[in-house]
């Protein structure tokens, strides 16, 4: 399918935050833009919006003058809805209410020409919902894009349960001649992004509140061994709790309460204590003048005499810090076993999701220390460690000792099930396996769509692969035990992939 040349007029309805950079996009391309908003001046704030941001790229030298005053020419704020109508493509931005955005639908469907497509920005009402009311909803379609709308490349092509296909390819091959990426997805609740999200924060949230360690180590744990750009605490400071916190409950609710999207109770406490994050000066961290970010749990220096690390059986993922541990001049014995290396008295292993103290007496090892996932183990700057409540406190010492000759800063955790990036991705992953088998999205859909709204290191399902489908449904299933919870149940497209020995990609 064609995209909507550039001789087609696209009108934006509502010049908020996300409107006026729909319209800096749509203009950037190289369209002309109507911009309405019912308020009166909002589309000429927003158009003077736009030429403020675009402003600081010409004083940088990264854009001419002259492309600034072309692409603001092409921004039209109109008073009138009236006036949008000989648009070909209408993507309405207006406030988050299913019957005001009904009523806008209705009054732009009397108002256009009939095969001009209507777009809908909506980030949690139902697509098939919003064209209920309407006389042609075939041509309703979702275009949801991330803010701020002109940096972030995902936009979600939202199909509701009318829309025609020959509209949503057009709206996806716009997206694409308009530089950015873009993923189908069904209109169900959270579409991908907003779903598959969720336990990112939320793995976060409930070892912080089981006192795992505090909130600046587990974002720290986040970045330097997920390779996450922020931990869930920074980031749900930045997008602010009121917000992150409606969204759970709303994705939540539309799934019947499903105790996979659990909302938080520490986040539900901030939230009522007006703790909203870096907006108003205080969120898990403070913001206000001279603040100062609390700093991560990190071991001092341990010390061991120790040279020699026996790895026993194939290390796997964690290969890579092996040869790190190679470098950092340790002799490396290997010899047959069950995955794990020995440093002295310790014995360390990547976690399987069981906590260290029920592992260590399941299996009989003595003195074992969990340690947790990296995203890329030849160049994680931090790994958390859990141990069994039975290792020794010479063997804890003897672990963090082995990370730290190579270059590995250490935080030591409460032991509780899957540490925190394996189990973070673990969760990603069956969320996103869950949406792949409900037909909301492709498998690589998904994994785009979470790289490119959410910069994600890698997508969930495709970093599944790399761990083996068959080690993260072990992963799920331990931690469910652990917890006899249902949320932790593990997806059955997982579970099948994992009997089947094959990844989500092969
Ligand atoms: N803010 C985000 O991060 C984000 C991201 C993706 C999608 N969205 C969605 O985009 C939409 C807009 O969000 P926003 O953050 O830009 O909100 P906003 O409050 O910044 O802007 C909304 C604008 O719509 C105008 N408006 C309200 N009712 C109107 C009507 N009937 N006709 C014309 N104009 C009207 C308001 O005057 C306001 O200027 C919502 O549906 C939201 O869910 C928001």
């Amino acid at each position: 399918m064609q995209a909507l040349d550039t001789q087609t007029t696209i009108a934006v309805i509502g010049a908020g935050a996300m409107g006026s950079g729909i319209a800096q996009v749509a203009a950037q391309a190289g369209h002309r833009v109507y911009l309405h908003d019912q308020r009166d001046g909002a589309a000429e704030a927003g158009r003077d919006g736009v030429a403020k941001q675009l402003q600081r790229r010409v004083d940088k030298g990264k854009m001419q003058q002259q492309d600034l005053d072309a692409i603001i020419g092409r921004i039209q704020p109109v008073a009138n809805l009236d006036e949008v109508a000989d648009a070909g493509l209408v993507i309405e931005a207006i406030i988050e209410d299913l019957d005001i955005k009904r009523e806008l639908l209705a009054n732009l469907e009397n108002l256009c020409t009939g095969d001009a497509i209507l777009a809908t920005n909506t980030s949690s009402i139902s697509v098939t919902a919003l064209g209920a009311g309407m006389k042609k909803p075939e041509r309703l379609v979702g275009m949801h894009f991330f803010n701020p709308a002109p940096l972030m490349a995902l936009v979600e092509v939202v199909m509701g349960l009318a829309t025609s296909k020959a509209v949503a390819e057009t709206v996806h091959a716009t997206a694409t001649a308009w530089g950015k990426k873009p993923v189908y997805a069904t209109s169900t609740p959270g579409f991908i992004v907003n779903r598959v999200a969720r336990p990112f924060y939320a793995e976060s949230l409930r070892l912080l509140q089981e006192q795992a360690t505090d909130a600046a180590t587990l974002d720290a744990i986040i970045r330097e061994a997920g390779q996450f750009r922020m931990g869930a605490f920074e980031l749900t400071d930045l997008i602010g709790h009121d917000v992150n916190y409606a969204v759970t409950n709303s994705v939540f609710n539309s799934y019947f309460q499903d105790p996979r999207f659990l909302p938080s109770l520490i986040q539900k406490e901030l939230v009522e204590a007006g703790r909203l994050g870096r907006k108003n000066g205080q969120g898990f961290y403070p913001y206000g003048e001279g603040a100062e970010k609390p700093e991560p749990q990190t071991e001092p220096a341990h010390q061991s005499d120790e040279t020699v690390v026996i790895v026993e059986g194939n290390p796997g993922v964690a290969a890579p810090l092996i040869q790190r541990l190679r470098e950092a001049g340790l002799t490396i014995v290997e010899r047959d076993g069950p995955g794990q290396l020995r440093f002295g008295n310790a014995v360390l292993a990547l976690t399987d999701g069981r906590m260290a103290t029920e592992r260590a007496a399941t299996d009989g090892t003595s003195n074992l220390v969990l340690f947790d996932l990296a995203f890329d183990y030849s160049k994680a700057s931090r790994l958390a460690l859990a141990a069994a409540d039975q290792t020794s406190e010479a063997a804890v010492s003897n672990a963090c000792a082995l990370l730290q000759k190579a270059g590995v800063a250490v935080s030591l955790l409460a032991d509780r099930p899957g540490l925190v990036v394996m189990r973070t991705v673990a969760m990603l992953a069956n969320e996103a396996a869950d949406a792949a088998l409900h037909g909301v999205a492709t498998i690589a859909d998904i994994d785009l769509a979470m790289k490119a709204g959410l910069n994600y290191p890698e997508g969930p399902l495709s970093w599944s692969d790399r761990l083996g489908t068959g080690h993260v449904f072990n992963v799920l299933t331990n931690i469910q035990n652990s917890y006899a919870e249902d949320r932790y149940r593990p997806a059955l497209l997982l579970r099948k992939n994992a009997f089947a020995q094959k990844g989500f990609y092969s």
